[in-house]
């Protein structure tokens, strides 16, 4: 006991003096101060909500939507501070029907100055039809599980990842931006555990490709802190960089997706997918509840002191009109209690 003490004295010589005082605690206290002086450090920072309600949030609804909804609904989105609203899929209609009016939609809708409007593109087809349409970003969209890979885009991991270099190149070559999507990073419905290493290896080459974020997904919300910590920490390692280059996109099906995300945020991600209402789902992920709703990430980020420069009443009035709309209960908790409160 002494002797560590002394040992510890003499290492605090050549310390500074502020992080004397951490060899003396517990390192469950050293934890707490190390994690404190993290978030404090990341609080004044700006944070990106990339806003997947139109797409990830209507995919996956039974009846089809009107497409004058799906139009109202971005263009209500795009007057609330947003920067980035992935609009539509240009995918097989005829394995996700509710995406089928994708041209329409991205014609119709306007586009407000300095607002991004991506659209998910799993192919060569996908991507002609986004150009002819006047799209300027998309995203390719692959995963970490084999399985889930075969079931919703119809090629194994390492088809997939041929298949995103095609699309990115042709992408590139046409001034269009290139998002990646890695799902099931905290677990697969068909294989259940998914290694960190996998979605590392998976972000890898989608950054090789070309893509500018990694969005990784936590598709049917089983994560929870530990295990997004331990994929974090996985992919930091990528390139030897920080975490500027991933953002989280959390469903909440067990109701983890504010905790994954606050884990994400000490961890130093800056960019959070999100749905207004709560909406959505994945066709190929059976249970799987919607994306985090925007109202309530927006409410923890103005909680802990973050940017967003999104206006945050707007928001819940857009999630409590296209839940109405929609003909279902708003699934974000702070938007129910101010409408509420406002009732
Ligand atoms: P396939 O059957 O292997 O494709 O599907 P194919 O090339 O054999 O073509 C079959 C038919 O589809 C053909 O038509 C093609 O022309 C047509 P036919 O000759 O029979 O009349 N086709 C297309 N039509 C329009 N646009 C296209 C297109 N491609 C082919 N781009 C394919 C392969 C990738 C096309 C299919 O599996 C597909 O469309 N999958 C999309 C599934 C999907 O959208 N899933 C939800 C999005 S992912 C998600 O939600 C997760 C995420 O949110 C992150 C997370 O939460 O983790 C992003
Ligand atoms: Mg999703």
């Amino acid at each position: 006991m002494i002797s560590t003490y002394v040992s510890r004295l003499r290492l605090s010589r050549d310390l500074p003096l502020s992080r004397r005082k951490m060899l003396f605690v517990s390192p469950l206290q050293r934890l707490r101060v190390l994690q404190r002086s993290t978030v404090n450090r990341k609080l004044s920072d700006f944070v990106r909500v990339v806003e997947v309600g139109p797409r990830d949030g209507l995919q996956n609804e039974k009846t089809v939507v009107p497409t004058s909804t799906k139009i109202s609904l971005i263009n209500r989105l795009s007057s609330t501070g947003l920067k980035t609203i992935e609009s539509t899929s240009f995918v097989s209609p005829k394995w996700v029907p509710q995406m089928g009016d994708s041209s329409e939609v991205f014609t119709s809708i306007t586009k407000a100055p300095g607002v991004s409007y991506p659209v998910l593109v799993p192919n060569l087809k996908g991507l002609d039809a986004a150009i002819s349409s006047g799209v300027k970003e998309i995203a390719v969209f692959g995963a970490a599980s084999n399985t889930f890979s075969m079931k919703n885009i119809n090629c194994s991991i390492e088809e997939s990842l041929i298949r995103f270099q095609e699309v990115a190149k042709a992408a590139l070559k046409a001034g269009i931006r290139v998002r990646g999507y890695v799902s099931c990073i905290a677990g697969c419905p068909y294989e259940g555990e998914v290694k960190p290493s996998v979605v590392a290896r998976v972000s890898e080459s989608m950054l090789e490709a070309g893509c500018y974020e990694i969005s990784l997904g936590d598709t049917i919300g089983t994560g929870t802190p530990r295990i997004i910590t331990n994929v974090l920490n996985e992919v930091k390692t990528i390139f030897s960089r920080d975490l500027t280059l991933f953002a989280l996109h959390c469903h909440n099906t067990y109701g983890q997706a504010l905790a994954n995300i606050f884990t994400g945020l000490t961890l130093g991600v800056r960019v959070f997918d999100s749905s207004v209402g709560g909406l959505g789902g994945c066709p190929y992920a059976a249970g799987a509840s919607g994306n985090v709703p925007t109202e309530d990430l927006l409410y923890l980020l103005q909680g802990e002191g973050l940017q967003t420069g999104v206006d945050f009443e707007k928001i819940v009035e857009i999630g409590e009109w296209i839940s109405k709309q929609l003909g279902r209960d708003n699934q974000s908790k702070v938007g129910v209690a101010l409408a509420s409160r406002r009732r």
